[in-house]
C-alpha cells in the first residue's frame, strides 16, 4: 500500500502529457499541518505551458480528479492537497503489517549482492575503546540493514594483530611478565608490559633492537616467537568475545591484519609494474602529492609492510574473494585520510571497483566534552560502562516492576540495548558526549523507552487474550487519534531504505522514537481495551506497533524485552 503511488497515479490522469510520473513525484510534498491534507502537489509548473495562474489551475484540476481512495481532495490556493481515505488506509496498512509480520519492509535492492562490513577490528593485546563500540554497533546494525534490503551483509573483524609493537610485548613479557599473571587479566597485563617498555626504552635505546629483532623471528616464523604471539592473540580474542556476546554481534571472519602476511608481496609487484613505486628515504612510497595528500608508505626501510599495505591485500582478497557489490569499513574519521588513499592508489593500480568502496566514518565519544585518551587517562573500560548500564537497569526495574520475572536478563537487555540505542541515534559523525543516566533513562529519547512500550504493547495484547487476526477482519480506523501512528506504520519501509542508503542507523532510531512516541499518545488518548466493535481493530494497531518497534530494534542490534 503506497499512498504516493496513488495520487501519482491519480494526478497522472489529469496532468499534460509532457510531465512525467518521477517529476509528480519529486513535486509531492507532505505538508506541515493535517488541515492541508496528507499530501500537497503544486501546480506552478504548469503555469506556463498551460497559461494559466497556477491557484486557477489548481482549481481546474480539483474539479476533474478521480476522487476514489481519497476522503477528499481540495485545493488552496496553487496547491491541491490530498486527504486519504483514514479507514481504508488504516486497513490496507494494518493488514500489511500482520501478513508480513517481522518481514515488513523487507526490500530486493540488493539482489543477494555480497557487501563485506568491515568493522570492530580492535588491536590484540590492548583494551577495546569507546571507539572500537562505536565501529561493532554501527556495523553491526548496518549488517542488518543491508540484508533487510537484500545484500548479503559479510561481518569482518579485521584484527589488528601484527606489527612491530609484538616485538615491544614480547621484549616486555619476557622481561617482566609471568604466564600465570598473563593468564589471570591478559589485557591489562599485556597493556602494562607495553607501556613499560616504552618508558624503559626512553633510557634503554637496546630495548628497541630487541624489540626488532623478536618481531622479525615473527616474520621469519619463529616458532618461539609465532606460540607467544598466537597465545597474546587467542587471550585476547577471548576477552574481545566476552563482549561481542554481551552486545549480541557475530562476525562471519577474523580475517585480521596478519592474514594478510603472504597477500602482500603481489600488491607490491603490481605498484611495480605499473611503476607506481617510488624510493623515499629509503621506504618505497606511492606519491600522492597531486592529491594534495601525503604519500602512502608501502615499504618501511627494514622492509616490513605497513597498515596500508595491509588494507590493499585485503581490499583485493575481499574483491576477488566475495565479489562484493560494495564493500564497508565502519572506522573513526581519523582515518578518512586513510581511506582516501587507499581509494586513490586502488584505482592507480587499475582497479575501477575501488569506486565500490565506502568509508562509513564515525565522530568521537567524549566525557564531559572531552576526548577519551589513553594517554590521558580518560579511558572509560567498555566493560564497566555496560556493567554500569545494567546496574542502573536494574535499579529502576526493581522500582518499577519488583516482581518481574527474569530480572537479570531483563536488566541485561535494558542496560547493554540502552547503551547501543544511545550510540545509534546519533548521527554516526557527530561526537556525542556520554552521561549514563541520561542513557538509561526510561523515558525521553531513550532505548529503554522504546522496549518499555513495546513490553507495554505486548501487554495490552496479553490482556486481550492474544487473538489472532485474519485477511478478512475488517481493520477499519478512523480514530484521529490513531492517524499518526498508522501513518508512521506505513513510512517504515522507506525509512529503512534511507538509512541503508546513506549508511545512518540514527534514521531508524529516531523512527522507532517517534513511533513510540505516538502510540503512547494514542494509547493516553483512546480507550483501546474497551468491548465494542471496534476492539479488534484498536488490537490490530497495538499488535502492528510491536511488530514494528521489534524490528526497529532488531535493526539496532537491541533485544525487546517481553515485559520490563
Ligand atoms: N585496528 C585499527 C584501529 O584500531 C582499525 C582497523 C580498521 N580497518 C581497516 N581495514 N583498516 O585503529
Amino acid at each position: 500500500m503506497d499512498s504516493k503511488k496513488l495520487i501519482v497515479s491519480t494526478l497522472m490522469k489529469v496532468l499534460p502529457d509532457e510531465i512525467t510520473e518521477e517529476q509528480i513525484e519529486k513535486l509531492i510534498e507532505k505538508p506541515k499541518t493535517s488541515d492541508l491534507g496528507d499530501y500537497a502537489f503544486p501546480t506552478f509548473i504548469l503555469a506556463k505551458s498551460l497559461h494559466k495562474a497556477p491557484n486557477m489551475i489548481a482549481e481546474d484540476l480539483v474539479g476533474q480528479i478521480d476522487s476514489t481512495g481519497f476522503e477528499k481532495v481540495v485545493n488552496t490556493g496553487a496547491y491541491i492537497n490530498f486527504f486519504l481515505d483514514k479507514a481504508e488506509f488504516a486497513n490496507a496498512v494494518l493488514h500489511d503489517v500482520l501478513s508480513k509480520n517481522d518481514k515488513y519492509g523487507n526490500q530486493n535492492e540488493g539482489m543477494g549482492g555480497n557487501v563485506p562490513i568491515d568493522m570492530s577490528s580492535p588491536n590484540i593485546a590492548k583494551p577495546m575503546s569507546m571507539g572500537h563500540l562505536r565501529s561493532t554497533v554501527i556495523g553491526n546494525s548496518i549488517a542488518k540493514i543491508e540484508s533487510k534490503l537484500g545484500y548479503q551483509p559479510i561481518k569482518i573483524n579485521h584484527l589488528g594483530d601484527w606489527g612491530t609493537q609484538f616485538g615491544k610485548l614480547i621484549v616486555g613479557y619476557k622481561m617482566w611478565g609471568s604466564e600465570e599473571e598473563v593468564e589471570a587479566d591478559p589485557i591489562n597485563n599485556l597493556l602494562k608490559y607495553y607501556v613499560r617498555f616504552h618508558k624503559e626504552a626512553e633510557e634503554k635505546p637496546e630495548l628497541d633492537d630487541q624489540a626488532r629483532a623478536w618481531f622479525k623471528k615473527m616474520e621469519d616464523g619463529n616458532e618461539e616467537a609465532l606460540k607467544l604471539w598466537s597465545w597474546f592473540k587467542e587471550l585476547s580474542l577471548k576477552e574481545f568475545n566476552r563482549i561481542y556476546d554481551r552486545l549480541g554481534v557475530k562476525f562471519d571472519h577474523y580475517t585480521g591484519e596478519s592474514f594478510y602476511n603472504d597477500k602482500m608481496d603481489a600488491i607490491v609487484e603490481t605498484l611495480e609494474e605499473k611503476n607506481l613505486l617510488v624510493e623515499s628515504r629509503g621506504a618505497e612510497i606511492v606519491d600522492l602529492s597531486e592529491y594534495d595528500l601525503s604519500p602512502a608508505l608501502i615499504k618501511k626501510t627494514d622492509g616490513a609492510t605497513l597498515y596500508i599495505t595491509r588494507d590493499l591485500a585485503a581490499a583485493k582478497y575481499r574483491k576477488d574473494t566475495f565479489d562484493f557489490v560494495k564493500s564497508l569499513y565502519v572506522v573513526g574519521s581519523e582515518q578518512s585520510e586513510h581511506f582516501k588513499k587507499l581509494k586513490i592508489v586502488l584505482k592507480k593500480m587499475g582497479y575501477d571497483w575501488s569506486d565500490d568502496i565506502h568509508h562509513i566514518e564515525f565522530g568521537l565519544i567524549t566525557t564531559g566534552g572531552k576526548k577519551l585518551s589513553t594517554r590521558k587517562g580518560r579511558v572509560i573500560l567498555l566493560e564497566n560502562v555496560l556493567q554500569d548500564a545494567v546496574e542502573l537497569a536494574k535499579k529502576q526495574i526493581n522500582e518499577k516492576n519488583p516482581n518481574l520475572k527474569n530480572k537479570d536478563a531483563v536488566a541485561e537487555s535494558v542496560g547493554v540495548g540502552a547503551v547501543v540505542f544511545h550510540d545509534l541515534k546519533n548521527e554516526r559523525r557527530d561526537s556525542f558526549d556520554f552521561n549514563l543516566e541520561e542513557v538509561v533513562r526510561f523515558e525521553g529519547e531513550t532505548g529503554p523507552y522504546v522496549q518499555y512500550t513495546n513490553a507495554r504493547a505486548l501487554s495490552i495484547l496479553r490482556k486481550a487474550g492474544n487473538i489472532d487476526f485474519s485477511e478478512n477482519d475488517e481493520l477499519l480506523i478512523d480514530d484521529p487519534n490513531a492517524w499518526d501512528t498508522i501513518k508512521l506504520l506505513q513510512e517504515f519501509p522507506e525509512v529503512i531504505a534511507r538509512a541503508g542508503r546513506i549508511y545512518e542507523p540514527s534514521v531508524i532510531a529516531k523512527y522507532s522514537l517517534k513511533l513510540a512516541k505516538s502510540f503512547n499518545q494514542y494509547y493516553a488518548h483512546s480507550k483501546i481495551l474497551a468491548e465494542d466493535t471496534g476492539l479488534k481493530a484498536r488490537l490490530s494497531v497495538v499488535k502492528a506497533v510491536s511488530i514494528v518497534l521489534q524490528e526497529s530494534l532488531n535493526l539496532l542490534g537491541v533485544k525487546a524485552p517481553e515485559e520490563m
